[in-house]
């Protein structure tokens, strides 16, 4: 039977449990990305605190576009030798490290100047104002940028890269019909609206090798009229397990998710664990590893899935803000529940629990 402090391999990666840091804007990078003293310390912090696998905050391949300042970023050589002493960092404590790769597309509240990409431009529509309906070129300087932050992010030591297809960033777009209205082969059916993220992945592979891990954080449902749907999400992971794609991190909602139905909600009892079903089901439907995410808060609960269901990992956010040492906590016996009480005032420069300052 599973537990949740099995030792497990993913992609020849040694994992010490099932526990990873969802990726989470750290607020620590400097006004153009770049690593800062604070953001290596943050992530040793993290590192010492038990878990098992660590995913950065969302970090932009792109000098194009407008990136939040103190977002981090990979955009060009000089980040390499600046991740490598971050990865050095975090591998001291036998934790792997993956770097979350992002477009922001118009999901960018900067007044930097910049483009706002996104698939299509939708009069009216305040969730894509002042976008730039991007031209087969912007599609492909956009693949070339997520290529080489992944080459850049495997010469830095990373043990792999997570594509953001999530949440209303850029490439999670393209998925939804609502925001992707293209008439060309990246728009329309399902294999078309998925084509962008697919040939990501398989020029990654081709790149860097297919053993090289690759990850995605996909929406299991955007929870708004004419969102991308559960079912649709199921195909979708299918063709990224076809082609390499090594494991798929569970979440969902967007911009324009119904009330109560976003990415980050509050949590009580009886909402813990909210992506719990739709990750079960695509565990049972996939091969490849599923990681569920959204509001885990009580161990006991979180032993009762892992030993009911296929889902292999369980990543966390808000917990690890308020409680960094978490994991070493739980593993020696205190069990209580993380006390993060979801109230989602974390959000700052930088990135801090309200009960921490
Ligand atoms: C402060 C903060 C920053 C976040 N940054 C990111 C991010 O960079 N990339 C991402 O995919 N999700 C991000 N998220 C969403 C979390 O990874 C996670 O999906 C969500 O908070 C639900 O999990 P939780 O209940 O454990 O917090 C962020 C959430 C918070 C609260
Ligand atoms: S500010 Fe609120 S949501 Fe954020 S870590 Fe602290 S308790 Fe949790």
């Amino acid at each position: 039977m599973k537990t949740l402090f099995d030792e497990t391999q993913l992609s020849g990666l040694n994992l010490k449990n099932r526990f990873v840091r969802s990726a989470t804007h750290d607020g620590r990078a400097d006004a153009l990305g770049h690593v800062t003293q604070e953001l290596i310390e943050h992530y040793e912090e993290l590192a010492k605190g038990g878990v098992g696998t660590i995913i950065t905050g969302l970090t932009n391949v792109t000098d194009i576009e407008k990136i939040v300042p103190t977002q981090m970023a990979i955009y060009d050589d000089s980040f390499i030798a600046e991740y490598k002493k971050l990865t050095d960092a975090v591998h001291r404590y036998d934790v792997n490290i993956f770097v979350q790769l992002v477009c922001n597309g118009v999901q960018s509240s900067s007044k930097n100047p910049g483009a706002l990409w996104a698939p299509s431009a939708i009069e009216g529509e305040p969730t894509v104002a002042g976008a730039t309906e991007m031209t087969k070129a912007d599609i492909q300087s956009m693949k070339d940028a997520f290529v080489n932050g992944a080459i850049r992010a495997k010469r830095a030591g990373f043990d792999g890269v997570q594509l953001h297809v999530a949440h209303g960033y850029l490439l999670s777009r393209f998925l939804t019909p609502y925001y992707n209205r293209r008439t060309d082969e990246y728009g329309g059916t399902t294999e078309n609206r998925a084509r962008v993220v697919l040939e990501i992945c398989r020029d990654i592979k081709e790149a860097v090798g297919s053993e090289y891990p690759v990850l995605a954080k996909i929406n299991c449902d955007d929870f708004m009229d004419e969102g991308l749907a559960f079912a649709e999400c199921k195909r979708i992971c299918k063709m990224l397990e076809a082609a390499g794609l090594s494991a798929i991190e569970i979440s969902g909602g967007s911009a324009l998710s119904r009330p109560n139905e976003g990415v980050i909600r509050k949590v009580t009892p009886d909402t813990e664990s909210y992506f719990k079903q739709y990750a079960e089901d695509l565990a049972e439907a996939l091969n490849i590893p599923v990681i569920c995410v959204g509001g885990h808060r009580d161990i006991n609960k979180l032993r009762e899935i892992v030993s009911n269901t296929k889902i292999e990992y369980f990543s966390l956010c808000r917990p690890f803000i308020r409680e960094p040492y978490l994991i070493n906590r739980w593993a020696s016996g205190d069990t209580s529940p993380a006390k993060c009480i979801s109230c989602t005032k974390c959000f700052g420069v930088p990135t801090q629990c309200i009960f921490n300052k």
